[in-house]
């Protein structure tokens, strides 16, 4: 490996001296030049032959990556001659051994960085790359500021054995600490292989790249000793697995510089930490719009699918929501918007797949959703059409009670602002779970469309008149005139409201005039829920 002395990095760094006219004494003249060629060293990685391999995979090099997260010559280094502490006899000097940090600005706001540099050892992790690391980490979590991990690494360095499993856990451990504390954001840049996926796992959001990035915890060869089964590294851990079939990551973008620039635009919508106010949106998009086309987005059929993110975007501030894992158990969407401009987090069942069910996935990808938000103090607008909870031997055996209370829990403990507009179903158990007057619902309405009954029509007629209706001369004629009696009487929004469990029945037209009108009221809400340890989330 090119070391720190090689002479292409030491005629560089003297002519940069050089130019330096000065004044100085000749002893701090020769100070300077050496600082100046230890600067250009630590800004070398691996050197120019892997840099060019990294650009041939279609990846950009460490500090490239940096310049495109971070607002321009907004990056401060910090650490940049941290050297590896077990360097093997006559293997060369590396500066920054494998990681670059430092912090930045997104948008003018601070972040700390961390951008592993896959020309060094593989970006795997030494005793002082993860010194680097945490104190990063340590610097973000006191100043009150986010954490945003490039991670290009084949895990611990093998080379350090323990020590290098020591620095893995010693990140961990504050990855952890800092949960709820200050967001942690990881973009997977390369293939992340064992102590590598940990770390983002334990983050708020994690992005990937098509074709590029790859997360697991061991790799196709190893798997292939051990279970026999031939899988390719894309099929394993590739982006699309991720983000549409394990659910470990949130987004899959096309390009790392598609990955950073989406990046940035999450730091719209979220706060610094868990004291400061996320940023208001900057759109014009008038308070009091009235939307007329909302009153035909619901079918007259209530059996018919509709996509529930046209009702959103036609309520939301410029008509933009930032969908979180849109690939993943997509029957529930989740995402952030301005509402007047007020950053919220949406959550809304989408009837157009699988008429909106709660299954398992969707359970487990919402409730992550709802608890980012309540750490964060960003309120949550419940968008509702659901008619229950996903039946069945699979969804049984797959825990759906556990992982159903997940959201159920989630809904509970959170204390920020909840809103919520049913649409039209809201049934049986899932009625509960999403963000009912019950368990604290702020300001619950619905529009004259919905449905809240323990079950659909069809559903419950069977159960109550099932004999009736077999013995009738016309079974079917009987069937229907039930499934009318019981439309008519209890499959409207009026009972709920004759209740209160929700505070109106509002023309859908009103409903973003509606809604901003809500949030703004509830901007000093102050709740709490009882002192203790913590609870315990039924994981
Ligand atoms: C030291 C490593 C390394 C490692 C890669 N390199 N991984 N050096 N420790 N873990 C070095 C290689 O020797 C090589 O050096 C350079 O990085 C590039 O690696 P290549 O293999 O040439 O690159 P590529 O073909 O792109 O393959 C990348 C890879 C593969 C898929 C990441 O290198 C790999 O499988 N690495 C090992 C992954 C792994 O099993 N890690 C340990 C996990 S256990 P030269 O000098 O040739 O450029 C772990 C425990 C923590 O992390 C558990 C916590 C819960």
């Amino acid at each position: 490996m090119d070391g720190a002395g090689s002479s292409f990095f030491r005629e560089r760094a003297l002519a940069s001296a050089a130019m330096t006219q000065s004044s100085h004494s000749p002893s701090m003249r020769d100070k300077l030049e050496r600082l100046a060629m230890a600067r250009e060293a630590s800004e070398q990685g691996g050197g120019a032959a892997r840099v060019a391999a990294q650009h041939a995979k279609g990846k950009l090099s460490a500090r490239e990556r940096l310049d495109v997260l971070l607002d321009e010559g907004s990056f401060v280094e910090i650490d940049r001659f941290v050297t590896s502490r077990s360097l093997a006899d006559g293997e060369a000097l590396i500066y920054g051994d494998g990681v670059v940090t430092g912090h930045g600005r997104i948008d003018g706001r601070l972040v700390y960085v961390f951008s592993q540099d896959f020309t060094v050892f593989g970006g795997s992790l030494s005793e002082a790359h993860a010194a680097k690391i945490c104190k990063i980490m340590d610097l973000a979590v006191r100043n009150g500021a986010p954490v945003i991990g490039l991670n290009d690494s084949g895990g611990a360095r093998i080379q350090e054995g323990v020590v290098s499993l020591g620095g893995y856990a010693d990140i961990f451990l504050r990855n952890t600490l800092a949960s709820g504390v200050v967001p942690q954001i990881s973009a997977i840049l390369g293939p992340c292989a064992g102590g590598a996926v940990y770390s983002p796992a334990i983050t708020d959001f994690i992005y990937m790249v098509r074709g590029t990035s790859y997360m697991f915890v061991t790799g196709p060869n190893v798997v292939k000793t051990v279970t026999h089964e031939d899988v390719t590294m894309e099929q394993l851990g590739g982006a699309d697995t991720h983000a549409g079939t394990s659910g470990v990551a949130h987004f899959a973008c096309e390009s790392e510089l598609a990955c950073l620039q989406h990046i940035r635009e999450l730091f719209r919508y979220v706060p610094s930490n868990n004291v400061d106010d996320a940023p208001r949106g900057r759109g014009r998009d008038p308070r009091d719009r009235r939307d007329e086309s909302l009153l035909s987005v619901v079918p007259d059929n209530p059996n018919k699918p509709y996509d529930m993110r046209e009702v959103i975007t036609r309520v939301v501030d410029d008509a933009t929501l930032y969908e979180v894992q849109p690939d993943y158990a997509a029957n529930i969407l989740v995402g952030f918007a301005h509402l007047g401009g007020q950053s919220i987090g949406i959550v809304a069942n989408q009837p157009a797949v699988l008429a909106g069910v709660l299954d398992i996935n969707a359970s487990m990808k919402a409730a992550r959703f709802v608890r980012f938000c309540d750490c964060f103090n960003i309120p949550l607008v419940t968008f509702e059409d659901v008619p229950g909870f996903l039946p069945g031997v699979a969804q049984e055996h797959g825990g759906i009670i556990k992982h159903g209370a997940k959201l159920l829990y989630a809904y509970c403990e959170a204390t920020v602002p909840k809103l919520t507009v049913i649409t039209r179903k809201a049934y049986g158990g899932a009625y509960d779970v999403m963000s009912s007057k019950h368990i604290r619902g702020d300001f619950n309405v619905a529009w004259p469309t919905a449905e809240i009954a323990v079950m659909g029509p069809k559903g419950a007629v069977e159960i109550l008149y099932r004999k009736e209706i077999a013995e009738a001369a016309d079974p079917q004629a009987a069937l229907d005139a039930r499934v009318a009696e019981y439309t008519e009487k209890f499959a409207n929004p009026y009972i709920a409201a004759a209740r209160g469990y929700v505070d109106d029945v509002i023309d859908p037209r009103d409903t973003r005039p509606r809604l901003i009108e809500a949030l703004e009221s509830l901007r000093g809400k102050r709740d709490r829920n009882p002192a203790k340890k913590h609870g315990n989330l039924p994981l």
